[in-house]
């Protein structure tokens, strides 16, 4: 009994010293999230996210370009896949800041983001969700048994 208590204790100071450190990253994924509304009339992301005028975002860091299912990418998304092209914090940083440059032929009709903070916020709000478009397991929630 004691015993539990005592890991108790130490998952919830745990839980609490992994709150006060992700502070800051959650602070810029609440950013990122209301920068995504200039994004949402196209894209959907998160659990149950559909294709829309743009691709779904789920699980997008590390996927290659021009790969979600049943989506219709133009020709030059496709090719910029199949010539090897990842979705990484830096590449989405160079497409979000000018779409058309980095993929010449592309049909998404964006101008792309000024600021590059708010790259970075809408970089780490994307970052968040998963394949089912839930938040990806982590350390902090690991809960000792
Ligand atoms: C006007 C509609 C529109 C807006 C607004 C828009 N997109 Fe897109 N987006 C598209 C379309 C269409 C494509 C497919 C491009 C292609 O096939 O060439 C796309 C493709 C993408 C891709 C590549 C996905 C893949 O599967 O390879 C990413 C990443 C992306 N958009 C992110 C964003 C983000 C982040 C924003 C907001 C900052 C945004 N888009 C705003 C329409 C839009």
């Amino acid at each position: 009994m004691g015993m539990t208590m005592s890991i108790r204790l130490a998952a919830a100071l745990l839980l609490f010293a992994g709150t006060g450190l992700a502070g800051a990253q959650e602070v810029l994924i609440a950013q990122g999230e209301s920068v995504f509304r200039t994004c949402a009339g196209c894209h959907a992301v998160g659990s149950g996210a559909r294709n829309k005028v743009g691709p779904q975002l789920n699980n997008l860091v590390g996927r290659t370009a021009g790969t979600a299912g049943d989506y219709r990418y133009s020709a030059a998304m496709t090719a910029a896949g199949g010539a090897g092209l990842v979705w990484t914090e830096k590449s989405l940083a160079a497409w979000l800041k000018g779409p058309r440059r980095y993929v010449n032929g592309t049909k998404m009709s964006f101008p792309g983001l000024r600021s590059d903070d708010d790259i970075a916020a809408v970089i780490a709000y994307l970052k968040s969700f998963d394949s089912d478009g839930l938040p990806p397991p982590d350390a902090s929630s690991y809960e000792p048994r």
